[in-house]
């Protein structure tokens, strides 16, 4: 069973980071369906950088149709992000040093996350709409 569905709630109104916002929920579902079935840190690894990269290039890609689209929230969104990447390399390190265990990394990636699909980026949505991509 998958740990979270993606729900038309999650939708920011945007296809492309739409896709990108259900690319990221398949990616934490493969990683806790291969803990779930026991596989150890060697397999847990990849998928777990895997995530965070696509994590970083989306942020990314955010931020570059923000720009684009002159979005007001940008600056602060862009902080958010960083914040979030900073801590994901924390979190990544205390997780090699066995002091936070790979449900705890999941479980807080997947909260952050879905969180700041609902609330931070879906306040993106109206002004990345309004504008026509060129
Ligand atoms: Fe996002
Ligand atoms: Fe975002």
């Amino acid at each position: 069973m998958a740990l979270i569905d993606w729900s038309p709630n999650f939708s920011v109104g945007i296809a492309q980071l739409d896709d990108e916002h259900k690319q990221l929920i398949k990616m934490i579902n493969t990683l806790h369906d291969a803990m779930k079935q026991g596989k150890g840190r060697q397999a847990l690894l990849p998928l777990l950088d895997e995530l965070t990269d696509y994590a970083l290039n989306h942020f990314a890609h955010e931020e570059s149709l923000m720009v684009q689209h002159k979005y007001p929230e940008y600056e602060q969104h862009k902080k958010i992000h960083a914040d979030f990447a900073k801590k994901i390399s924390e979190y990544k390190k205390l997780h090699d040093q066995q002091l936070l265990s790979a449900n705890q990394l999941l479980n807080i990636l997947r909260d952050w996350l879905i969180s700041h699909i609902c609330n931070t980026d879906k306040m993106y949505g109206p002004f990345l709409q309004d504008i026509p991509t060129t």
